[in-house]
């Protein structure tokens, strides 16, 4: 698949420089207030009890900071968090290791946890709920089950897919927060902040045209930030303006709503070519070439999120919106 500026997905690269702007508290995370006050009672709550917090399940679209927040809460709480995911807990004996050697209060955080496999959640239930393990010692007629104490720990499970998580699972997280899209002011804030701490100099105005062009995503508001910066330092003298912004944004090919080529080509292909009559996701898929498991995945959440595109029972449908946007006459079917 092509490399996309304003993918959600998180490189190698975006890694190491999101790291150097995490915030470490809740008073330095910007946006998602209704999760932040949630938590902020929940942590202060379980402190005053003197007690670990309940489970806390995250889940929401990739990029809007599931992570970041894990380690907030675990700094918040005073205690160490152990970072996994689904996908890296291949054994149960994997999940054994990990959970029999946290402290008290610790938290433990899974990735992707819609992608544990189903024999590690077994083993996840009894540590979930009575902080225990049952683990089954020797082999044939001989093999018996041994019960294994736990430190009560904090299990911080994060999922882009709540649906995908199997009930039971589902059912013994005490806190369930929805992450949803940053707005622009939120991201406007996001995007100053980590220019401050990349020592970059940027008004008010810049940091807002870079905010509406990053799909309400932080992961891509920083990654155009770092880019921009670039530009502006090349091209100029390393102060970003609207003009250095603007002029930038366009080099990338990034639109003034964040679409990039691939919509472009996805969105005006549907438009010209079948002139708004509804469109089958494998067509859809033939005109940019890609599979159509990514069409859904990758492609079209936010063209839907934006109203750009519906999904009806006879295929996709491009919108009057979208229309608008392009300049195109839209005639009512
Ligand atoms: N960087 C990325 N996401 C952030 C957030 N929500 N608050 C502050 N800085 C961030």
């Amino acid at each position: 698949m092509e490399e996309r500026i304003i993918s959600t997905e998180i490189s190698e690269f975006d890694e190491r420089f999101e790291q150097s702007l995490r915030p470490q508290y809740l008073s330095q995370y910007i946006g998602q207030e209704k999760v932040k006050n949630n938590l902020d009672i929940f942590v202060k709550a379980a402190k005053m009890r003197k007690e670990s917090l309940d489970h806390v399940l995250l889940y929401g679209p990739p990029g809007l900071g599931k992570t970041t927040l894990a380690a907030v809460i675990a700094n918040e709480m005073e205690v160490n968090i152990r970072m996994t995911s689904g996908p890296a807990i291949e054994r149960p004996g994997d999940l054994a290791a990990i959970v029999s050697s946290l402290e008290p209060g610790d938290v433990l955080f899974i990735d992707e946890i819609h992608r544990l496999n189903r024999s590690i959640e077994e083993v996840l239930y009894p540590a979930m709920e009575d902080f225990c393990l049952d683990i089954v010692v020797g082999k044939g007629p001989s093999a018996r089950s041994v019960r294994l104490d736990l430190p009560p720990f904090t299990l911080i499970g994060a999922t882009t897919r709540a649906g995908a998580l199997s009930a039971p699972l589902r059912d013994r997280f005490g806190v369930l927060l929805r992450l949803d899209y940053y707005d622009n002011q939120a991201l406007t804030e996001i995007v100053s902040r980590s220019a401050t701490l990349f020592e970059a100099e940027i008004d008010h105005p810049s940091a807002g045209e870079i905010a509406s062009r990053s799909r309400g995503t932080p992961r891509i508001a920083n990654r155009l930030l770092k880019r921009v910066r670039d530009f502006a330092q090349v091209r100029g003298n390393g102060i970003i303006s609207i003009d250095t912004a603007q002029e930038a944004l366009e080099l990338m090919q990034v639109d003034a709503l964040g679409l990039d080529h691939i919509d472009h080509k996805l969105l005006l292909g549907m438009i010209e070519r079948f002139k708004g009559k509804p469109v089958g996701l494998d067509t859809i898929a033939a005109i940019i070439g890609e599979e159509s498991t990514t069409i859904e995945e990758v492609y079209e959440p936010y063209l839907l999120q934006i109203g750009f595109l519906q999904r009806t029972p006879r295929g996709r449908v491009v919108t009057k919106l979208a229309y608008d946007h392009f300049n195109y006459p839209y005639f009512e079917e």
